[in-house]
């Protein structure tokens, strides 16, 4: 049996968080493992590794993708933002900001995914409403159910202050969601 030949490898040039890097990589190397086990950013994560839960989302060239779907190689000479470089040294990005604010997390796993998502869905400027948030960050699963204040961080920076507080307690995001809905109950609304 004649031997196996070597996996094929390619240099690939990616500017990552603003630096520039030169790789070799294997063809067949997800952009997730490249950041998690060849660059050590481990704050992107690995969730379900089949492109259905957005635990694994950067951005690339400002638009949003889950990196566990695409190849590094795809993306040789392209600029990747992953969870670490939304931060301005110890100024956080103002969607940081806001998720402290609104207690938008419980374990934190999902987080590196839902900034990264919603910086791209501010980048791509659809999101006019509450509603609109809820859509357009659907791809983003947290299995804690800190929907309702993931959803009100992410619209304050995006739409901008304003009482979604009302709106949320009408509206759950998903079934779940409802006892986080009520401790942000508007107080003119009835119990
Ligand atoms: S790890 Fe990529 S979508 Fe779940
Ligand atoms: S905060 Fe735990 S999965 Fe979202």
């Amino acid at each position: 049996m004649p031997p196996l030949a070597p996996p094929s490898r390619h240099d690939i040039q990616l500017r990552i968080n603003g630096m520039p890097h030169a790789l070799e990589v294997e063809s067949w190397t997800p952009l997730l493992d490249l950041l998690r086990d060849h660059l050590d950013l481990t704050g992107t994560k690995k969730g379900c590794d089949h492109g259905q839960c957005g635990a694994c989302t950067v951005l690339v060239g400002g638009v949003r993708v889950l990196s566990c779907l695409t190849l590094a190689v795809m993306h040789d000479g392209g600029e990747v933002t992953t969870v670490e470089g939304l931060a301005q040294g110890d100024d956080l990005h103002p969607l940081q900001q806001a998720f402290m604010e609104h207690d938008a997390f419980q374990c934190g796993y999902c987080t590196p995914g839902q900034l990264c998502s919603a910086v791209g869905l501010a980048n791509e400027g659809h999101a006019k409403s509450l509603d609109d948030v809820r859509e357009l960050m659907s791809g983003n699963l947290c299995r804690c159910g800190a929907y309702a204040q993931i959803a009100q961080a992410v619209a304050q920076v995006v739409i901008g202050p304003g009482p979604h507080a009302s709106e949320v307690a009408r509206t759950a995001w998903i079934a779940g969601t409802t006892v986080n809905a009520r401790a942000v109950r508007a107080p003119e609304e009835p119990a």
